[in-house]
């Protein structure tokens, strides 16, 4: 899928607003691609997640910074503002002229979890499509090892253990598993390649 004027439009304001998602977002696109090779993804629903990776926060730009960049916990109501950026980012793309349903449901069920606590809709598990969970997965990741000025990001270890802690609660098992997989597979190359020189 390419980006046409909109849309780099959109990405183009999302750098300039607010630059820590736009960074995020490039690698939830990236982390999700990955993942989606390790489960065997056909390349359709590679550039589906690359894409969704891409834009699935792209509805932070309707949510006021008042709340995107309150330093301290959100009241119930900024919550309940935050909780519909999903529903915003399909907004604006199908106002950018993306109609791909593919790539605008991954992106509403992003924030989904396996036990139906997530939002917008309270899917649970297999209602869940797939390649949300996917991005879900790489979201959580992103967002768990980087830095915030208000916290320090988990380290390797630490953020292995919050994905194997929420398989099957928040996360789709077999989707943490591969996850997992793909992170030791880096690690090994890694090592291999210190290991050469
Ligand atoms: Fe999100």
């Amino acid at each position: 899928m390419d980006l046409n004027k909109e849309t780099f439009r959109l990405l183009y304001k999302l750098k300039q607003i607010h630059p820590h998602t736009y960074a995020h977002s490039i690698n939830v696109s990236n982390h999700s691609v990955i993942l989606g090779k390790k489960l065997n993804l056909n390349v359709h629903d590679l550039e589906i997640l690359q894409f969704a990776g891409l834009f699935h926060d792209i509805g932070k730009l309707k949510i006021p910074e008042s709340i995107l960049k309150k330093p301290g916990k959100l009241t119930d109501e900024e919550f309940e503002e935050m909780k519909k950026h999903p529903i915003y980012s399909v907004e604006l793309l199908k106002a950018a002229g993306i109609m791909n349903v593919d790539v605008l449901k991954t992106i509403l069920y992003h924030h989904e979890r396996a036990d139906g606590k997530g939002y917008p809709k309270g899917l649970q598990r297999n209602t869940i499509p797939y390649l949300s969970k996917i991005i879900t997965v790489a979201d959580s990741f992103d967002a768990m090892t980087s830095n915030r000025c208000y916290r320090k990001g988990l380290n390797l270890e630490q953020a292995k253990q919050e994905l194997i802690n929420g398989r099957g609660s928040q996360f789709d098992s077999e989707v943490v598993t591969a996850f997992l997989e793909t992170i030791e597979e880096k690690e090994k190359k890694i090592v291999e390649t210190v290991g050469e020189r």
